[in-house]
């Protein structure tokens, strides 16, 4: 049997326009665990058919929720008066989204009893922050033999100030505060656009949350929620992927439905690198032509340079005139992916959270293997610079995150397939 695979070879530069799909796995799994906090039907539409959206609906289903099918990207979840709230091991385990049920269980049967999570293997991805938060509200928390049991006689608003700007423990956060007693106030909170995202779709159920894109989120407890509709925001991790492609292979690529100001950063670095980035009325327009001359990056909480986009930005540096420091400040595992670029011929030497990126004028084809989403994106972003063939695989991890990867890529004229 052959296995899954992506194979890529070198092409013509890029060209055309192109759609970006919904954010599925960083904001719309997130809000279908916070229509939990709302008996009835709600409809959540721009949902790509990526992997762990599978993963969610088996989830949720297991939680009491009917979810059916309402057209092409679209999802209508009929939340029932009673949940039961448990989250099992063999989904949770699967998926980090999951953690997200932890806080609208507890919001609306004052308990909970939650698997600890997986996803990918990029770092420790530790919960206490997601804990202090609930210990302010007036959760009881216990972890034992791998499982999150948490329960609340009566949950009250309080002022929670984060270490970090931690995206899951906002969220977890959040999504409980909304129906606690009276105010509750997150400072340091995360502004990466999937929680603004979270919080119009909250808003929308009834929540009174102010303050979405700040890092100050003041929440009104309301008593009860009501179901809605609402279209997930478009993937900016998706689009930055797109632009990091034309930053590879050269061309010339418009990306339509998402706004430049969710990108500044990756529209920063990649100017700075050579890469012309403009917004036009169609999208965000890249374009390159020359060979990039390298620049450090390193990576920070929103508007900061993500961390999903540094195993792409790292693919790019590998072939740029001239060497680069790259600094991963998120994720402390997330380098183990340039031992598969450099079987590529890469010059990248990484050490704790730094990694030297010597450019080479060009990488060789070879098989490597993705080791978690983002660094399976970038190998293929590899592939279309290097000479001859290269496989990647495991691609399941990349399929995680992108629906689609290489069709994308062919429309704009690249020489990927996905076969398996
Ligand atoms: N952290 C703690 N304690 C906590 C929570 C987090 O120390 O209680 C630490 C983590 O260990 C990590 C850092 O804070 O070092 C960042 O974690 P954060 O909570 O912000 O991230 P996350 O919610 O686990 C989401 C995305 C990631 C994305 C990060 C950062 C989802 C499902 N995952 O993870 O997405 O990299 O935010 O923006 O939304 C990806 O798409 O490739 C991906 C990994």
């Amino acid at each position: 049997m052959t296995p899954d695979r992506y194979v890529v070879r070198a092409g013509p530069p890029l060209s055309g326009t192109v759609q970006v799909s919904g954010m599925t796995k960083n904001a719309g799994l997130k809000q279908m665990a916070a229509a939990l906090l709302a008996p009835g039907e709600t409809i959540l539409n721009n949902l790509t058919p990526v992997d762990d959206l599978a993963v969610m609906i088996e989830l949720l289903e297991a939680i009491g929720v009917e979810i059916t099918s309402n057209g092409e990207s679209s999802l209508c979840l009929r939340v029932p008066d009673q949940l039961t709230p448990k989250a099992p091991y063999e989904l949770v385990s699967r998926m980090r989204a999951s953690i997200n049920v932890l806080g609208p269980l507890l919001a609306r049967t004052g308990q909970a009893q939650v698997a600890l999570p997986g996803g990918d293997d990029i770092g420790s991805r530790k919960l206490n922050l997601h804990f202090y938060g609930l210990e302010a509200l007036g959760v009881d928390l216990r972890v034992e033999h791998g499982l999150i049991e948490a329960s609340c006689r009566e949950l009250r608003g309080a002022r929670v100030v984060l270490e970090y700007p931690s995206v899951g423990a906002t969220e977890t956060i959040m999504t409980t505060a909304v129906l606690a007693k009276g105010e509750s106030v997150i400072e340091n909170a995360a502004r990466e656009p999937e929680i603004c995202d979270l919080i119009k779709f909250l808003n929308l159920l009834g929540a009174k949350i102010s303050g979405a894109g700040s890092s100050t989120l003041v929440i009104e407890g309301v008593e009860t929620l009501a179901p809605t509709e609402h279209t997930i925001i478009g993937d900016r991790i998706e689009a930055g992927t797109l632009m990091m492609a034309v930053a590879a292979a050269g061309g010339d690529v418009t990306i339509g439905g998402i706004s430049l100001s969710d990108l500044e950063m990756v529209g920063r670095k990649l100017s700075e690198l050579g890469v012309e980035v403009t917004e036009t009325e169609e999208g965000i327009r890249t374009r390159r032509s020359d060979r990039l001359t390298a620049c450090d990056v390193q990576t920070l909480p929103f508007p900061g340079f993500a961390t999903d986009f540094m195993p792409l930005i790292v693919a790019v540096l590998a072939t740029a005139n001239g060497t680069a420091i790259v600094t991963e400040n998120i994720f402390e595992h997330r380098f183990a992916f340039v031992d598969e670029l450099q079987r590529m011929g890469a010059d990248v030497r990484a050490e704790g959270r730094h990694a030297v990126v010597r450019g080479v004028p060009q990488l060789s084809g070879a098989p490597v293997r993705a080791l978690d989403v983002r660094a399976g994106a970038a190998l293929v972003l590899a592939g279309l610079t290097a000479t001859g063939e290269t496989t990647v695989l495991d691609p399941h991890h990349a399929e995680r995150g992108y629906a689609d990867l290489a069709g994308q890529l062919r429309n704009l004229g690249a020489d990927v397939e996905r076969l398996g």
